[in-house]
């Protein structure tokens, strides 16, 4: 994964190595490299603090992120924004993003070769932002990112430990709000996250 990548191979698309994130973000706005812009109203690059130690993953954007062009902001992003705030956390000190830039219609999960050609954008946020530590928000993230047999129920909350990066799954926010049972394990882990974060 790109996070063990050193040097990094020659990207997929044109060199990057030199552009700035405003640069990065202005090329993602402009993407038709798949099909899913066809169906969306607007690309949904990340969000928050481009420097900031944390950054955090989802699957993609849904009907609101769509319409306001920010990911996380539905229901499902409201409490990814209180669940921040719990451990003293504004959207604006953390990196928030998602595998996919544009919303799969009525929200189906992003599938394998979707992911993998939004991929590059998703490399240059996390080169660029350089998170000490990376949340994976789901199954969608977890499987895409890390091991795609992977189970997040079973994998949550257990440290992935890369060479200068911690990566922590979690299940979405989204799972959150169908199932109230997973509020105790996402709190644990985001304890976690606080702690890593000050250590
Ligand atoms: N769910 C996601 O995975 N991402 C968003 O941006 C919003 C909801
Ligand atoms: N299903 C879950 O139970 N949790 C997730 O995070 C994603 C899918």
């Amino acid at each position: 994964m790109f996070w063990e990548e050193t040097p990094r191979p020659a990207s997929l698309f044109s060199p990057q190595e030199s552009k700035t994130y405003a640069g990065v973000k202005k090329e993602a706005l402009e993407c038709k490299r798949c099909h899913l812009r066809e169906g969306c109203s607007q690309v949904v690059f990340g969000v928050g603090n481009p420097s900031g130690s944390l950054m955090l993953v989802g699957e993609g954007p849904g009907a609101r992120e769509d319409e306001l062009g920010e990911p996380f902001v539905g229901r499902a992003g409201q409490l990814l924004t209180r669940i921040l705030a719990a451990i003293n956390l504004g959207r604006e000190d953390v990196y928030i993003s998602n595998i996919v830039k544009c919303r799969p219609p009525n929200n189906r999960q992003p599938s394998p070769q979707e992911m993998e050609v939004c991929m590059p954008w998703l490399k240059e946020e996390f080169r660029l932002v350089k998170p000490r530590v990376l949340v994976l928000l789901g199954a969608t993230a977890y499987k895409g990112l890390i091991d795609s047999q992977g189970k997040i129920t079973r994998d949550r909350g257990k440290w992935i430990e890369r060479k200068n990066l911690l990566i922590m799954p979690t299940f979405h926010p989204a799972a959150l709000l169908r199932d109230p049972r997973k509020k105790v394990p996402v709190w644990e882990d985001f304890q976690k996250i606080e702690k890593a974060l000050k250590s």
